[in-house]
């Protein structure tokens, strides 16, 4: 089976198993992991940022970060697409009593600064106050994304302008670093608070950071204990966080050009079956007459495995584990499922 259901899915290679066994360890609940420490620390320093915070999700992740910015009954806006709202089980709010509010992008998940200032209520006053806006890069559900710098800039300008926070949920910020070649410090500094995921494109098995400044940080800090998430001798996970660090950011341009070798051959037979051509390792695909499963199912039949992501919408996702020739074999599949769609 080839598999291109997730970038979630991929499996920790030796080496890098092999730097969680020789990790020094501590007890993180004392500070005293070095490991974790190590990784909080490189990746603050990144991004820009003053301190980080070792997490097991993205999910965490954003959850600790829009709490760092917004009060019980106020509200962050995102994107209709948003993971923040389509996929954490509404914990924003269930949690931490912080409500979301959307903007549509007609599906690509690129952010535009209009459409978010108009839809900010200041605080203080009868509608719920507005405390953040959330930002997705890459944009996960849009099809793998990459929000250009000038609109962020411009975003950035607009939230301090109303006093707003800004959270940045960079799962795969390292995508949109590679393809662009913007620094990643570029990227961190125009936010207050930013998630990265090191359990995406970049192969390791668990674990986000979460950066921000010593403040927030702290903050964040007291929380994720209050949550049950506070942890030990996570060092062995910070190991292989580290190690994705210095070894998977640069290959992730070899999953870019397999997913654009996936939708070449898919557009060729069918070019509306792709709206939003990918921009990293993600292909977004409309199945038109036929569901998401008929079409999930059709393609596992001949060795393929993709996910659903809507009723008629599924994603292919290109990564670590799955070479450019399977690229191709997968493309293929496709553009013969696809070529007789309606
Ligand atoms: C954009 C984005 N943010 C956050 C997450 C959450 O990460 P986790 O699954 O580690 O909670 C994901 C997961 O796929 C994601 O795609």
């Amino acid at each position: 089976m080839i598999d291109l259901r997730s970038d979630t899915l991929t499996q920790p290679s030796r080496a890098m198993r092999e730097a969680a066994l020789d990790a020094a360890l501590g007890d993180d609940m004392y500070g005293e992991d070095p490991t974790v420490t190590a990784l909080e620390r490189r990746t603050a320093e990144l991004l820009g940022h003053e301190a980080g915070l070792f997490v097991a999700s993205g999910t965490l992740s954003n959850l600790l970060g829009v709490f760092t910015l917004a009060n019980r009954g106020e509200e962050v806006l995102c994107d209709e697409q948003a993971h923040i709202v389509r996929a954490e089980s509404g914990s924003h709010a269930g949690l931490h009593g912080i409500t979301t509010r959307t903007w549509s992008s007609a599906g690509s998940g690129i952010a535009d600064t209009a459409t978010i200032e108009a839809l900010i209520s200041p605080r203080g006053g009868l509608l719920t106050g507005t405390a953040a806006v959330e930002i997705e890069n890459t944009h996960n559900f849009g099809g793998g994304t990459i929000q250009p710098y000038e609109n962020l800039l411009a975003i950035h300008n607009m939230a301090k302008r109303h006093h707003v926070g800004l959270h940045l949920d960079g799962a795969r910020l390292w995508n949109a670093h590679v393809v662009t070649g913007i620094p990643l410090a570029d990227y961190g500094k125009l936010f207050d608070t930013v998630s990265v995921c090191y359990s995406k494109g970049l192969g390791a098995p668990v674990g986000s950071v979460l950066v921000s400044n010593q403040d927030a940080i702290a903050k964040a800090r007291v929380q994720r204990r209050s949550l049950g998430a506070a942890w030990r001798q996570a060092g062995v996970l910070a190991a292989m966080a580290l190690y994705a660090l210095e070894h998977n950011i640069a290959r992730l341009a070899d999953d870019h050009i397999g997913a654009a070798e996936i939708a070449r051959r898919v557009r060729d037979v069918n070019p509306a079956v792709i709206t939003v051509p990918p921009q990293s390792n993600i292909v977004v695909m409309q199945t038109g007459s036929r569901t998401a499963t008929e079409l999930l199912d059709a393609a596992k039949a001949r060795g393929v495995a993709l996910s659903a992501v809507g009723p008629t919408t599924v994603r292919a996702v290109a990564n670590l584990n799955v070479t450019f020739e399977e690229c191709v074999t997968a493309g293929k599949v496709l553009a013969e499922l696809f070529a007789t769609l309606g």
